[in-house]
C-alpha cells in the first residue's frame, strides 16, 4: 500500500473486528448475538458526574485549550484520591499529569521512556496496547508469563539476565486484563524492589483499580515506601465510573518519567477538554458509593457466570475484581476453536485467550459487560451446550 507507512503496515489487525464480522454475519441471519468479546463497561456514566460537566460545559471561559499537564483541579483531585484511598501523597505540579485515557497514556509513556533496542518486561498474557506501543517506539518486547499455578504473579525469574540488563521498563497490570487476576501487596513489593536492583521503571497498569468485588481492596504500587524513586502507575475513570468514552485518566509517580510524558505529549496533543477533566475531578473526590453500587451489579453477573462454568466443569479462579471472567478451555478444544463453537452453538462471542498472547492458549476471556437480564440468557445457552 502506498500511503501506509512500514510500522503500521506491521502492525497486527485489530483484536475484535474478525469476530465483529461474524456477528453481522450470524446476525442477517437473524441469531441474537450476545457479544461478551469487547471489555466496555454497558452502565451509564453517575449523574452527579454528568451534572458537573453540563454546568461547566457552559461556561466559555471552559472552551479553550487546557493547561498541557491537565487542570489543576483534576490534578489535585487525582493526588487528593490517592491520599485518602491509598495513604499516598502526591505533588499534584510533578507527580500527575493528566491523561486523555490511559490508554494513549500508556502507549506515549514507552515512547517517552524507551530508545530503540531497549527491552521492555511485559505480561503475558496481557493487554495488546503494550505490545504494538512497543513495536511502534522501536523497543524491544520480552513477554514474562503470569499463570494460575504462580496466582497470575510474575515470574521474572523467567527472565534472561542480559534482557534483564537491557530493558527500561517493566510493565504491570493489577487487577489484570484479561486474566481477572488480583494481587496482594507482597507483589508490588517484590517489583519495586527488581526495579531498584535492575535500575529500570516499573509501571503498574490500575485500570481496573477501583473495580473489585467484597472486602478486596486492590493496593497501588506507591504505597511501596520509596516507590517513586522507580514506580509509575496509570489510573483510569472509564471502568470504576462508566466513562469509557469520556477518555480520562492519569499517570501518577515518578517525577522524570511524568516530566518526559508531559514534553512529549505537549507537542502531540493539547489534554483533555476543561469540562471533562473538572467532571472527573468530582468523580474522584466523591465518596464511591456509586463505584460501589457498580461493582454490586458486576459481582452479582460474575456470579451467574461462574455458575454455570461451574456446571460444565469449566475450570476457572472466581475473580476478586475487573469486569472479566477467565476460563480454561473443555479438552478436546483451542482457546480460538472454542470460541467458534461457542459463536455458532450458542451465538455468544468470548475473546479466546491467545489473542492476549501465547500465555493465554488455552483460557478464553468473557466481559461482564451486557445487562443481568441477558445474563440470564447466557446461563440459559451454556447450560444447553454439549462439551
Ligand atoms: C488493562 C487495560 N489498561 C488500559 C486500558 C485503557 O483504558 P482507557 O484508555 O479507557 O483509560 C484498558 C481498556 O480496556 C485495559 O484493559
Amino acid at each position: 500500500m502506498e500511503f501506509v507507512s512500514d510500522k503500521v503496515q506491521e502492525l497486527p489487525p485489530y483484536l475484535f473486528s474478525k469476530f465483529q464480522e461474524r456477528k453481522k454475519e450470524l446476525q442477517s441471519r437473524g441469531v441474537d448475538v450476545i457479544d461478551l468479546g469487547i471489555g466496555a463497561p454497558d452502565l451509564p456514566t453517575p449523574d452527579f458526574i454528568i451534572d458537573r460537566l453540563m454546568k461547566e460545559v457552559k461556561k466559555a471561559d471552559n472552551h479553550v485549550y487546557a493547561p498541557y499537564s491537565g487542570t489543576e483541579e483534576f490534578r489535585e483531585a487525582v493526588a487528593s484520591f490517592y491520599q485518602t484511598h491509598y495513604g499516598v501523597e502526591l505533588d499534584p505540579n510533578t507527580e500527575v499529569l493528566t491523561l486523555i485515557g490511559s490508554k494513549e497514556g500508556i502507549a506515549n509513556t514507552i515512547q517517552a521512556v524507551v530508545n530503540e533496542g531497549d527491552v521492555i518486561l511485559t505480561p503475558n498474557p496481557g493487554y495488546p496496547v503494550y505490545t504494538t506501543a512497543i513495536q511502534l517506539a522501536g523497543g524491544v518486547n520480552v513477554p514474562y508469563p503470569i499463570d494460575a499455578t504462580h496466582g497470575y504473579e510474575p515470574q521474572l525469574d523467567e527472565i534472561d539476565q542480559t534482557d534483564i540488563d537491557q530493558a527500561k521498563l517493566l510493565m504491570l497490570n493489577y487487577p489484570s486484563n484479561p486474566t481477572s487476576a488480583t494481587v496482594d501487596f507482597n507483589v508490588f513489593m517484590k517489583a519495586v524492589t527488581f526495579a531498584r536492583n535492575h535500575k529500570m521503571i516499573v509501571a503498574n497498569d490500575a485500570a481496573y483499580d477501583l473495580v473489585t468485588f467484597g472486602d478486596y481492596v486492590s493496593p497501588s504500587i506507591l504505597q511501596v515506601p520509596q516507590a517513586k524513586e522507580y514506580a509509575v502507575e496509570f489510573g483510569s475513570l472509564s471502568k470504576s465510573f462508566n466513562m469509557t468514552g469520556w477518555r480520562i485518566g492519569y499517570i501518577v509517580g515518578n517525577k522524570d518519567v511524568i516530566k518526559s510524558l508531559s514534553t512529549l505529549k505537549s507537542n502531540l496533543d493539547s489534554s483533555q477538554f476543561i469540562p471533562i477533566q473538572l467532571a472527573a475531578a468530582t468523580a474522584l473526590t466523591s465518596d464511591l458509593s456509586k463505584v460501589q453500587k457498580n461493582n454490586e451489579i458486576i459481582e452479582g453477573r460474575m456470579e451467574k457466570v461462574c455458575q454455570a462454568l461451574e456446571g460444565l466443569g469449566i475450570r476457572f479462579e472466581k475473580p476478586r475484581g475487573t469486569i472479566f471472567v477467565w476460563a480454561e478451555v473443555p479438552k478436546g478444544y483451542t482457546s480460538a476453536s472454542f470460541a467458534e463453537m461457542l459463536l455458532e452453538e450458542a451465538g455468544m462471542i468470548v475473546t479466546p485467550g491467545s489473542a492476549f498472547g501465547s500465555g493465554g492458549e488455552g483460557y478464553f476471556r468473557i466481559a461482564l459487560t451486557v445487562t443481568t437480564k441477558r445474563f440470564d440468557e447466557v446461563v440459559k445457552r451454556l447450560q444447553h451446550i454439549q462439551l
